[in-house]
């Protein structure tokens, strides 16, 4: 890639100015944007001064430019040495960009070079006859096609020394020449026989009238649907307006409620005693004390025979019994008299009338205490409760 800097001082023009019909143009495309947003208009107007200064941009253009957009030079000069498609230096009728990115270099780029500077000289500089100037570029994005070079305006790619060398010859002879594939390609299809979207069906229409066809069977589906959801609503909408009428009609026309229709029925529910004594008559029926004295109507329990069953372990791999002792298998407060438990004061405890009477547990010789954490040699275990 070569560098980009502008032409010599020798080559710069003393002023640039458009003409009235760029300037014209030029207002037009600064109209375009926004109040503020002028700036975004410096591509179109560095581009329009390089067609009118004969396919190069001069500094004074570059400076005209940013004047008019109220730009600092030096950010225009930015733009301008920043895209290719603006040349810094004189150029030939013809300019030719040649691709030197990976994919046209691995495709013969380099031999384009080669034969460019052979035939032209280096890069950069104009040829004798002023036909011709050329610079290496970065993708011009025609990858597909490589290699390539641009022309001018036009595209020229599957290009080789010769077909390039040949190319030129035409345009210098003013003869018509094939802008694209040099190889006969149609745009960017693949080289050689086509080996992909081969399907005739693809390309007949057949697959285009079978998604038709498809569309048409899944509308009618829903059509269908459609009809099948309006029917269901339209017996809904009878049902509730029958459901309303019959309303309506109980409301105007109310049937006789029946006596008891909803009520608790007041009646004794059995003779009780008192009812019978204010009748005159024994508490209890005496045929009914005599009844459930009746041994026939006595329920008497069987005698069982065998062991009284125990209640064994739910789950059958071990059982421990519950300690019923206060202290065994329970862990016990440290008795120093000062500790408080919950919800009750130390000395509140039942048959402890004072300090002094504490007898912390394990102060009797007697009294092992409560298993502490080393403890070893009880003969039961703590529940786990
Ligand atoms: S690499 Fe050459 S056109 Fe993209």
């Amino acid at each position: 890639m070569a560098n980009r800097r502008l032409a010599p001082t020798a080559e710069q023009p003393e002023s640039f100015a458009f003409t009235p019909e760029n300037a014209e143009w030029a207002r037009q495309q600064i109209a375009k944007y926004p109040e503020g947003r002028q700036a975004s208009a410096v591509i179109p107007l560095l581009w329009r001064a390089q067609e009118q200064n004969g396919g190069w941009l001069p500094q004074k253009a570059i400076e005209a430019v940013a004047d008019q957009l109220g730009m600092p030079h030096i950010r225009v000069l930015e733009v301008a040495t920043f895209y290719t498609m603006f040349a810094l230096e004189p150029v030939g009728r013809y300019w030719i960009q040649v691709c030197g990115t990976v994919p046209c270099d691995v495709c013969g780029a380099k031999d384009l070079k080669r034969m460019l500077e052979e035939r032209l000289g280096p890069s950069g500089h104009v040829s004798p006859d002023g036909t011709f100037s050329w610079i290496e570029v970065e993708c011009l994005g025609a990858c597909c096609n490589a290699p390539m070079v641009q022309i001018n305006h036009d595209y020229y790619e599957d290009l080789t020394p010769e077909s390039l060398s040949k190319l030129m010859d035409d345009l210098a002879a003013g003869r018509p020449v094939k802008t694209g594939s040099q190889i006969g390609r149609t745009s960017s299809e693949p080289l050689g026989a086509v080996t992909t979207l081969t399907d005739e069906t693809l390309f007949d229409g057949s697959r285009i009238g079978a998604w038709r066809k498809r569309f048409e069977e899944e509308h009618l589906r829903e059509a269908g649907a459609d009809t099948q959801a309006e029917d269901t609503q339209a017996k809904d909408t009878r049902a509730k307006t029958e459901g309303a009428t019959a309303a309506a009609k109980n409301a105007a026309e109310p049937k006789p409620a029946k006596p008891d229709s909803g009520r608790a029925t007041e009646s004794p529910a059995a003779a009780a005693p008192a009812q019978r004594v204010a009748e005159g008559k024994a508490p209890v029926d005496p045929a009914e004390r005599a009844g459930q004295a009746r041994p026939d109507r006595t329920t008497v329990a069987e005698p069982k025979s065998g062991p009284e069953p125990q209640p064994g372990p739910q789950s059958g791999r071990s059982y421990t019994e519950t300690p019923s002792k206060p202290g065994e298998g329970r862990p016990v407060a440290e008795a120093k008299g000062s500790a408080k438990r919950a919800g009750a004061e130390p000395n509140a405890a039942p048959g402890r009338t004072n300090a002094a009477q504490a007898k912390p547990v394990g102060a009797d010789p007697g009294d092992k205490g409560p298993p502490g954490p080393g403890s070893k040699g009880r003969s039961k275990t703590p529940s786990n409760r």
